[in-house]
């Protein structure tokens, strides 16, 4: 660790610079003020043209237009200025909270913190590459699970930080999507980590989400829904610009992590269950326990907005959003039986079909919309044990801890 006591003091303190002394033994001092502009400058700029230069430019510093839109010298920030969307509030102040159940996903995706490299890999390179560990449908189930998620990742990334980020006017929900943004990083690491520890061909994996139809058909389904609002001149404020931001937040948030994520984790987390490529498996299971929190994030988001724009959210407008989920479920079974052309693992593609209606229903209902699967069940129950969908809290409360110590998260 890092201390105070370890920093000497350069010869020539910089201008402004506190004097070079621990400060649990300094007394304490008021903050010196910030450097003026028009201050007498310490130190004559003869023969420094870069100094004189950075002094002559802010000398022409005015902070009003820095601040945008921002009234100088306005009332203070109340919790009530604060909105989802088209708000013009000061965006810069986190502080008085509003949302707090967003600051709360933002403290506990940080407790959940981890890093691919943490995971030992070394059972599964051997398994991988000896001749009879994996069967072909296993090999299969694999290659296409890294396949779609080696890119997948990074599309949702991009969507949060060129679509969605700017048009989300609150500072809590950005706070917290800062942080998503930086998982998915880690994600797209831990895929790529994987598929390098294998020894995969990598152009044949991240190329997969254009060549191959099942993993390209969901791909393009999600790039679909970020074209509009990727257009840097796009704004909300209209009812049909913000029923498209809406647009945008289904098919990312309850679709593409919410749906098209739940065939691969399954499978790959069925095959950790059995003792099989372990260290990818647990990979996942930090991943999932994740994409856990980034859906249902994205859910509070979408109902909020619903909340404070009644009027988006008309009949028309739920019979699409319900349409879209239909299309992300039909997607995510082609998928399934692509991905499983026969019974592997303890499951086949009608038992996934079936899990994917109770996925389905369980988006439906998070977003008030009515079940399109009456009576599906889940057949994957230990899934439940895993994230359960209904107790998602308790999860989380019951893991972190154990991460936390360092401990690797258990198949039991
Ligand atoms: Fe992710
Ligand atoms: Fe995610």
């Amino acid at each position: 660790m890092l201390n105070w006591d370890d920093f000497e003091a350069t010869d020539e303190p910089a201008i402004n610079a506190k004097p070079a002394q621990s400060p649990r033994t300094q007394e304490p001092q008021p903050e010196p003020a910030p450097a003026q502009p028009t201050a007498a400058p310490s130190r004559p700029a003869t023969g420094n043209p870069a100094l004189a230069a950075a002094r002559q430019a802010l000398k022409g510093l005015d902070p009003a237009p820095g601040l945008a839109e921002l009234e100088m010298g306005a009332a203070r920030i109340q919790v009530d200025d604060k909105q989802m969307i088209n708000c013009r509030a000061d965006l810069n102040q986190l502080v008085p909270f509003k949302y707090d159940w967003a600051w709360q996903k933002y403290l506990d995706g940080c407790a959940n913190h981890w890093m691919p490299q943490e995971v030992n890999m070394t059972a599964d390179i051997a398994l991988w590459k000896s001749k009879d560990g994996l069967t072909d449908d296993e090999r299969r189930l694999v290659m296409r699970s890294l396949g779609y998620f080696s890119t997948a990742d990074s599309l949702v990334a991009n969507n949060l930080v060129l679509a969605i980020y700017r048009l989300i006017t609150n500072p809590e929900c950005r706070q917290y999507i800062l942080r998503q943004a930086f998982e998915e990083a880690i994600h797209t690491h831990a895929y790529q980590y994987c598929i390098e520890s294998l020894g995969m061909d990598e152009a044949e994996v991240f190329n997969m989400y254009r060549e191959l139809p099942s993993v390209a058909n969901k791909a393009a389904w999600s790039l679909k829904h970020t074209q509009t609002l990727g257009d840097p001149t796009f704004v909300t404020g209209t009812p049909e610009a913000d029923q498209e931001l809406l647009r945008n937040l289904v098919a990312f948030y309850a679709v593409t992590e919410g749906i098209f994520f739940y065939c691969g984790f399954s499978q790959i987390l069925s095959m950790g269950r059995r003792n099989k490529m372990t260290g990818v498996a647990e990979q996942f299971q930090y991943i999932l326990r994740d994409e856990s929190m980034h859906l249902n994030f994205g859910i509070d988001v979408i109902n909020q907005i619903k909340l404070e724009n009644p009027h988006l959210w008309t009949e028309s407008f739920q019979q699409e959003v319900t349409q879209m989920i239909l299309e992300g479920t039909e997607l995510e079974i082609a998928y399934a039986r692509d991905s499983m052309p026969r019974g592997v693992l303890g499951m086949n593609a009608t038992m996934m079909e079936e899990y994917l209606h109770f996925i389905a229903n369980r988006r439906l209902t998070q977003l008030g919309l009515k079940e399109q699967y009456p009576g599906a069940q889940n057949p994957f129950p230990w899934m439940s044990e895993i994230m359960d969908l209904r107790k998602e809290k308790n999860f989380f409360e019951t893991r972190v801890i154990e991460y936390q110590t360092g401990g690797a998260l258990s198949w039991d």
